[in-house]
């Protein structure tokens, strides 16, 4: 293929993906197949010949959307959304185009420069202080990972990176446990070790469902007692099962009184930010050192982009970075490197897809776009605990709910009957020991009709269930 073939399949594309997104509502947003199933329909022998390009359209479109999930599908309420607004998309097109690589200021002049702008205007639209700069990762995963490297490195006075952590002291971690699985990960992954992430209980009849600040503080007390070394405290606003705000005032106030650095989880949550009446479930993050969010999740900038904001950028380049003679930028004295700042080396041009949502939507428009999300949860969330035998069991934080039917194994039948019906698709968690399923009401395109689909499936599955 060239790359006059290129831009008249690209037009081709583009006709598919709107025929695609206009025809989301008639598909079911998850596939009914086995695993297996797919991997059966395009086994073949690895091509030693080219293949009409039209060939290979034409098996694309006959059968990998049938057998996705539709993350983009208007009633796509499970796990947290992934939003891509078109004029993201369109970035991503120009992006791909030029194919280049954002690891050094030379190596993409206008992505770097790019990227600090965005993440100054994306601090703004949060209402975080002007103090806070930042990078973009491609995953929350990454930036926690490096937020618990950088505190096992302030903890080791920067020593680990050249010895190693044989011999040292005994790192502590705190997190509640309604973080998310990717800071038990950076536990794992960075030598501190599962056992040494310590789990801080929740504050009693907290709606919010905060760790305890007094619990908090207790449990690094008992560890200096113990001759261990406490290193970091991280903190969840919008945790994945149900929503868990922690209190950041109080819980940054005791990481502060014992000199411990503070990372925010807020993937999902952050960006509702934007509209300054939620800003209280976050109330204290000015004072974190570190906090993430996810402009791919509820913010509509295509996956992957997630932003890290760092009070102080210096410990994590200090940790994260590299430079080799052959990554130096010749010539030009002070200029940012953001490889430097995170894992890989090479990094995608992922500032451009902020850069056109955030200009061509505007922020009044996506705030709207979220208060609406919220409004309709409530609404939902409503009409659900009008409807027979269904109980909500943690209320809507933003925009997230979770409800039962009955017991465990009823509830999970409901669960499993609905995502096989495909109308809706849901997901489930587990909340003070019981099966419970998760309703997050996020989707870019999902009207308030989409919505109010979710209390009437759920009566049609339970009626069905009845039935049987
Ligand atoms: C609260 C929270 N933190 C972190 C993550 C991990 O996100 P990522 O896929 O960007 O690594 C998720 C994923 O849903 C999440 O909900």
């Amino acid at each position: 293929m060239n790359h006059d073939e290129l831009a008249l399949w690209s037009k081709r594309a583009a006709d598919w993906a709107r025929d695609y997104h206009a025809t989301l509502r008639d598909r079911p947003v998850r596939p009914d197949i086995a695993p297996g199933d797919f991997r059966d329909a395009i086994e073949a022998p690895v091509p030693q010949a080219p293949t009409p390009v039209e060939t290979v359209f034409e098996d694309f479109t006959r059968l990998v959307p049938d057998a996705m999930t539709h993350w983009q599908h208007p009633r796509f309420f499970a796990y947290f959304p992934a939003n891509a607004a078109p004029a993201s998309m369109l970035a991503e097109q120009l992006a791909n185009a030029m194919a280049g690589q954002a690891m050094l200021w030379q190596t993409a002049p206008a992505a770097n420069e790019m990227e600090a702008l965005v993440i100054d205007w994306l601090r703004d639209a949060l209402g975080l202080p002007e103090g806070f700069t930042g990078t973009i990762h491609d995953s929350a995963t990454t930036a926690t990972f490096s937020a618990v490297l950088t505190m096992r490195e302030k903890a080791l006075d920067f020593q680990g990176l050249g010895n190693g952590l044989a011999g040292g002291p005994r790192l502590r971690l705190y997190a509640s446990a309604q973080t998310h699985s990717s800071v038990d990960k950076a536990a794992r992954l960075s030598g501190i070790g599962q056992a040494n992430l310590v789990k801080i209980a929740g504050r009693a009849n907290d709606p919010l469902f905060s760790m305890d600040p007094d619990a908090l503080n207790g449990a690094i007390r008992d560890d200096l007692a113990r001759g261990f070394k406490p290193t970091g405290v991280i903190l969840a606003t919008g945790g994945t099962s149900v929503g868990a705000c922690d209190d950041l005032a109080a819980c940054i106030a005791v990481a502060k009184a014992h000199g411990l650095p503070t990372h925010v989880d807020a993937a999902w949550a952050g960006s509702a930010m934007i509209a300054p009446e939620f800003r209280p479930l976050w109330a204290g993050v000015d004072q974190a050192d570190s906090v993430v969010f996810n402009p791919h999740k509820w913010l509509g900038a295509q996956f992957d982009a997630s932003v890290q904001f760092l009070r102080d950028p210096g410990p994590q380049i200090a940790t994260m970075g590299l430079r080799p003679d052959y990554l130096t930028t010749q010539g030009a004295g002070d200029v940012v490197n953001y490889n430097e700042w995170t894992l890989p080396l090479g990094r995608r041009f992922r500032a451009l897809k902020i850069w056109f949502l955030l200009r061509i939507e505007g922020l009044e428009a996506l705030r709207t776009r979220i208060r609406n999300h919220v409004a309709w949860s409530v609404e939902a969330a409503d009409a659900i605990a009008a409807l027979d035998g269904f109980e909500i069991v943690t209320a809507p934080i933003l925009s997230l709910f979770t409800l039962r039917y009955g017991d465990d194994d009823t509830t999970a039948a409901l669960l499993d009957a609905i995502n096989r019906e495909g109308r809706i698709y849901l997901t489930q968690t587990t909340h003070e020991g019981r099966f419970v399923i998760r309703v997050q009401v996020g989707p870019w395109d999902c009207t308030r009709d989409d919505v109010m689909a979710i209390p009437e499936v759920l009566a049609d599955a339970a009626a069905k269930l009845r039935g049987a």
